[in-house]
């Protein structure tokens, strides 16, 4: 695929039956794989996000995507306006609005559809806030502003002001979403007039990109007085989660809601379109942890350490499935490498050169994941070495098991290499002398030991998720 060439660092080798992405420049830092990826692993499709950086040639990017068989893509900053050249077809509210975020693969192309403008009135919705005869008060007036304002009329807003440094611009947006609503709702007002719009409790829409950079300073308005007819504070922004803005509107008493609820939203309504499907509310309310956790917890990568048999793939599938990691296995991904089983590799070519290869793909790994549960082999942490570059990797969780429950799980056969062959007592006792040796071995490598003998591999992740995670406590 001739497109994989935009594809961002750790991405260009993903391998699935069919790929959605995005188109941006700066690309890099796009939370929008974790919605779609995350959707994908819950519903069972073989299908990934890719994020693509484009720097020019969109129209050939388009084509390029299209020749690929790409099912969806998401557009975003610069292109939301420019992509609406390359389609075979515009929905009609993104016309009126005038800016694309979302295509929808058909024949001969791609058609376009905004929904940021969904995004944020759903994200209302949940909030419990209602546009319905609301009195909204709007900052700013450029290409997010112009969805904002449609999106108020749609759902019924009563009046809507415009407040923008730059007059025109909000005058612009005004006439235009007036005439496509045929109402007069919308009032356009300069800054310096602000203190024209009458008492009473409003909804205030930040959308100026003011707050998005430390040392922005106030936002457009920042007289406290204003401030007082903020009953509810929404920004668009959602990095950091408190902008300026939304400090006033809580210093005077009104509910401060930020962005993330938005970029969660149209991604999701973006998955729904692409794949007529229907998401449920218990996954997007997992999504959403899993973007809090990523933009404000700042944590780490997971590493599951154990003997065979302690659940780290199963445990890290869920983790994957619920709280929107990637997930990786070095087990499987040596076996890919190497075109064999482990069984196979530990056979032919001994357990030494297995060894060689485990340290040689942390090393490799180091530095380059994130967001990522990591699932071990059950001698990784053996090697001393290995310890080092699994801490470096992330946050170690031990899946601790007692000798009688790995007996139980592993006698079933499952093809492992150290014990293969054995049964009955022989495998008993080889357990117990390998289990000897190395759980002090995972006990020092281990930031956190879970007991995992009286739960289950379910319960097991949700104790990772609610450690790793203020936001993540009730994962589902
Ligand atoms: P976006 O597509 O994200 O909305 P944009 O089209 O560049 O971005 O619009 C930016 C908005 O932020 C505009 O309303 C802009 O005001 P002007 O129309 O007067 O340019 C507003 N904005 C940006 N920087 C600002 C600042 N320092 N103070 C006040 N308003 C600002």
């Amino acid at each position: 695929m001739e497109i994989m060439k935009y594809a961002i660092e750790g991405y260009r080798d993903v391998e699935a039956l069919e790929y959605l992405g995005i188109f941006g420049n700066p690309i890099k830092h796009t939370l929008s794989p974790i919605i779609h990826n995350t959707i994908s692993r819950n519903l069972n499709k073989n299908m990934r996000y890719i994020p693509f950086q484009i720097t020019d040639n969109l129209g050939d990017a388009v084509k390029m995507a299209h020749d690929a068989g790409i099912v969806g893509l998401n557009i975003t900053v610069p292109y939301k306006q420019q992509v609406m050249e390359y389609l075979v077809d515009i929905d009609e509210a993104a016309k009126v609005i005038g800016a694309v975020n979302t295509l929808v693969r058909c024949n001969k192309g791609y058609k376009g559809y905004n929904t940021d403008m969904y995004g944020l009135a759903k994200s209302l919705v949940s909030e419990g806030v209602k546009l319905e005869g609301a009195k909204v008060i709007m900052l700013g007036a450029g290409g997010a502003a112009r969805a904002v304002a449609y999106m108020c009329l749609k759902y019924g807003a009563d009046r809507v002001y415009i407040v923008n440094r730059t007059f025109e611009n909000a005058k612009n947006i005004a006439d235009d979403m007036n005439a496509a609503f045929d109402c007069d709702k919308i009032i356009p007002l300069s800054a310096s007039d602000y203190y024209i719009i009458p008492n009473g409790r409003y909804i205030m829409i930040q959308c100026t990109s003011v707050g998005l950079h430390e040392g922005d300073g106030l936002p457009l308005i920042s007289d406290e007085s204003f401030f007082e007819k903020a009953e509810i504070g929404v920004d668009l922004i959602y990095n950091p989660a408190k902008t300026p803005f939304l400090k006033l509107v809580e210093e005077n008493g009104g509910k401060a809601i930020n962005g993330l609820g938005m970029l969660l939203h149209q991604g999701v309504k973006a998955y729904e379109l692409w794949n007529d499907v229907e998401i449920s509310e218990k996954l997007i309310k997992n999504i959403y942890k899993a973007l809090c956790r990523v933009s404000y917890d700042n944590t780490d990568n997971i590493v599951l350490v154990g003997y065979m048999g302690c659940g780290k793939s199963t445990v890290g599938r869920f983790l994957s499935m619920a709280c929107g990691y990637d997930f990786i296995d070095t087990d499987e991904i040596i076996e890919k490498r190497e075109g064999m089983s482990t069984s196979d590799i530990f056979s032919n070519k001994g357990e030494e050169y297995f060894r060689k290869l485990e340290t040689e793909l942390l090393r490799e790994l180091k530095g380059k994941l994130k967001n990522t549960v990591i699932a071990t082999g059950g001698g990784m942490p053996v090697k001393e070495e290995n310890r080092a570059l699994l801490k470096e990797l992330g946050k170690v969780f031990y899946l601790k098991a007692s000798l009688d429950t790995t007996y139980q799980r592993v006698s079933g056969g499952t093809g492992r290499p150290l014990l293969d062959d054995l049964d009955g007592n022989s495998l008993y006792n080889k357990i117990k002398e390998m289990t000897a040796i190395r759980t002090p071995i995972y006990t020092e490598v281990a930031d956190e030991i879970i007991d995992t003998n009286e739960i289950s591999e379910y319960e097991v992740h949700k104790v990772i998720a609610a450690s790793m995670s203020s936001y993540a406590k009730d994962v589902e």
